[in-house]
């Protein structure tokens, strides 16, 4: 196959990213992910809980994946701070699961935080610092805090664990003197419900450390993880966009995949279904992308996808061009 580069098609626009592990620098793997991106998150090795080893830190396998990607001139995206998943109980809870007081709490939070980003520096471009804080759907988003997930982080802090997470990391970096974005990350990004409760947490937090610091951002980036299927309306997609960029903030588009099939089965029909939903989407990032820094695929093909039963990549399990890659090469002549 000699395939168009997708960064190279959208050098102008945006960083191309995808998800990766070790077992993606080598072989033909590695030939799809240097060949069309310019940008890796770690799917899972810079989560919080990969951070200790038996309570202490411990960034042994993030420093070689780093080192990885650094050695084929990729740029990396931190993938996460703060979560409620895949994070050790303890940062939060004690040892009956019950909420650590609000101190303990900071204290765990202020310490993993600066530890994190000390150590990787500007090694990474970006951060997720809070990720999935958002029910879905909210009722009344309006009100952000009463719309926040039920999370460890938020029982024992209280709904200001979001600000003081980007303090935190912001501290940090403007010691330092680095150039570092801080992102927050969410799926289900569609939907114009939780869009509006992101809109309003951001621009509150935003709105009051600019006060104090003569404007500027202290929220840089929201991730929209565009975890997608064929119900996808891309027209709530353009609005929320739309909607996060009139903050100001830049848009990241930080996990896309369009789940189309089952069973590891994709008929034809799904197969350019999907492809049409990519070429619309990739219209719209393109007509926006002024405002939009990277687009990040959630792995390189269905194989190792983490929704693989449902096909959502745009290379199958033998590394083939799937319609969705032509999609996105061409959108306008594909649609
Ligand atoms: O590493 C262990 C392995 O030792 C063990 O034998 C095996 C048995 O289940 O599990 C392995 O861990 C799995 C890990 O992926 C690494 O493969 C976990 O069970 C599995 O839950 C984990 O799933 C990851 C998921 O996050 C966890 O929440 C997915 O790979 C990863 O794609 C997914 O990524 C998230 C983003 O971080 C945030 N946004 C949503 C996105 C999709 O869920």
């Amino acid at each position: 196959q000699n395939l168009v580069p997708i960064k190279e098609v959208y050098q102008d626009y945006f960083l191309i990213g995808n998800a990766v592990s070790t077992s993606d620098f080598d072989g033909d793997r590695l030939a799809l992910l240097t060949g069309h991106h310019n940008l890796v998150t770690a799917e899972n090795a810079m989560k919080p809980d990969s951070a200790y080893n038996n309570g202490h830190f411990d960034f042994n396998a993030e420093d070689m994946l780093i080192q990885m990607a650094e050695d084929q001139g990729l740029a990396v995206h931190g993938h996460v701070l703060v979560w409620h998943q895949q994070s050790p109980e303890w940062l939060w809870a004690d040892n009956n699961g019950n909420p650590l007081s609000r101190e303990d709490a900071l204290v765990n939070l202020r310490t993993h935080i600066e530890t994190t980003v000390e150590h990787f520096g500007e090694r990474v471009i970006s951060w997720d610092v809070v990720n999935e804080a958002m029910n879905d759907n909210p009722p009344n988003p309006e009100d952000w805090q009463g719309s926040l997930r039920q999370s460890g982080w938020l029982q024992a802090i209280g709904p200001d664990y979001i600000e003081e997470s980007f303090r935190i990391a912001k501290e940090v970096i403007d010691e330092n003197g680095w150039d570092i974005k801080l992102y927050y990350n969410d799926y289900n990004d569609d939907n114009q419900q939780k869009a509006e409760a992101i809109y309003q947490m951001v621009k509150e937090i935003n709105e009051r450390y600019a006060e104090e610091n003569d404007g500027e951002l202290l929220i840089d980036g929201i991730g929209m993880q565009g975890h997608y299927n064929l119900n996808t309306n891309p027209e709530n997609v353009r609005l929320s966009l739309e909607k996060f960029a009139s903050l100001g903030v830049e848009v990241g588009v930080t996990e896309l995949d369009i789940t189309a099939g089952n069973d590891g089965v994709q008929t034809e029909e799904e197969m350019n279904q999907q492809a049409y939903l990519y070429a619309r989407l990739f219209q719209i990032y393109r007509e926006n992308h002024e405002h939009i820094s990277r687009i990040t695929f959630w792995g390189l093909d269905d194989g190792s996808s983490w929704r693989s039963d449902q096909s959502p990549l745009l290379f199958d399990r033998n590394l083939q061009a799937k319609p969705a890659y032509y999609a996105i090469i061409n959108p306008d002549q594909f649609l």
